[in-house]
């Protein structure tokens, strides 16, 4: 009896004292192995008497039932003493100072961009697109500005050299072409905007021999200027953001509408600091009309069946407008510190409706 005390207390203590898991695994191998000593002792049960045999039999099973019981236990406590370590060494100090950070910023005109866009799209407008480089045709001839007229004079054209047959293809003036191109593909009723670049040989504070414009051409059924009104007058509320902005149509000439108006902006100067919204002053933002029906025959539409308006307006202008920006050219110069003042961050919201 002693003695079975004894070895279990050993047995205990050695497992105790095991400091990793193969440690524990020898200690069992020693103990209850082929040839452990606890396994030997049960080996020995066959020669006693029954009474002897059933008395000590019991015992062993229960030793055998404790150290079994220990080990598992013990396994535990070293597979967590384990990964604790393990986290221990591989802890990252969270506590350093993380290094600076260059966060980029989305450029104004895209931003503004943007702002017209989705403004336009709910409005049910998609978005079209042309080619940069631009046959006469589609530039002008198309939206009735024919070979002599004065109004090619105007747009500071940059020509490429003319091919074999005489034609000179240009760097398109306007978003306009692309009125063209979108009559001649899809059917009316129609509803696109146009943002795209465009090109004029012009450079100053408040022109770029390459910037933006925005086109915008709806096509359908017994539409007449009051639509073209309604549209323009909202899209510059909303995207001025001034519930209020008085908004003008001047009368105004343009060979692919008519009529045609120039839309003018309410502000106001107040020391020296320009505010958008009801004042005594006027800003022009954008050209705009009833299609000319010429243009729809160039196209292949009746006018008699089909009408439509179209309107074209300056990106680089209103982002200037809206944000506050006095001088375009540095739009075009990648300079870090102006689109750190001017740029906006990817995460800030831009909220296009009001109230
Ligand atoms: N294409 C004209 C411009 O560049 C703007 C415009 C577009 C006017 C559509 C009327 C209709 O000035």
């Amino acid at each position: 009896m002693q003695d079975h005390l004894q070895l279990k207390n050993e047995i205990l203590q050695k497992i105790n004292s095991s400091s990793d898991l193969n440690d524990l695994d020898d200690v069992r191998i020693q103990f209850l192995g082929k040839k452990g000593s606890l396994t030997l002792l049960m080996k020995q049960l066959g020669s006693y008497e029954p009474e002897k045999r059933k008395e000590i039999g019991q015992k062993l099973n229960e030793i055998q039932k404790d150290v079994l019981e220990a080990i598992e236990n013990k396994k535990l406590v070293l597979r967590k003493n384990h990964l604790n370590k393990k986290l221990e060494n591989e802890s990252i100090d969270i506590s350093l100072p993380t290094r600076p950070e260059n966060q980029g910023r989305i450029h104004p005109l895209t931003k503004t961009m943007d702002e017209v866009v989705s403004i336009f799209a709910q409005m049910g407008f998609s978005v079209a697109d042309g080619p940069d480089i631009e046959s006469d045709y589609y530039n002008f001839t198309a939206l009735n500005i024919p070979q002599e007229h004065p109004a090619r004079q105007e747009h500071d054209t940059f020509y490429f050299n003319a091919d074999a047959n005489g034609d000179r293809k240009v760097l398109r003036t306007h978003t306009s072409p692309v009125q063209i191109r979108t009559m001649e593909k899809l059917k009316p009723p129609l509803r696109v905007i146009v943002p795209g670049r465009t090109y004029r040989s012009d450079h100053d504070a408040t022109h770029s021999p390459m910037f933006h414009q925005c086109e915008g051409l709806v096509i359908g059924d017994n539409l007449n200027m009051s639509h073209l009104k309604g549209c323009l007058i909202e899209f510059c509320r909303v995207f001025f953001g001034v519930e209020d902005l008085p908004v003008r149509f001047r009368p105004s000439y343009f060979p692919f509408t008519e009529p045609s108006a120039e839309v003018d902006i309410g502000c106001s100067k107040k020391d020296g600091e320009l505010k958008i919204g009801p004042g005594d002053e006027w800003l022009e933002i954008l050209g705009s009309g009833m299609v000319n029906p010429r243009v729809l025959q160039n196209c292949g539409i009746d006018p008699n069946e089909h009408q439509g308006f179209a309107f074209g307006m300056g990106l680089e202008r209103i982002a200037m407008l809206k944000y506050g920006i006095p001088d375009l050219r540095p739009f075009f110069e990648s300079d870090l510190r102006w689109m750190k003042h001017y740029g906006f961050f990817s995460y800030e919201q831009t909220s296009i409706h009001q109230g």
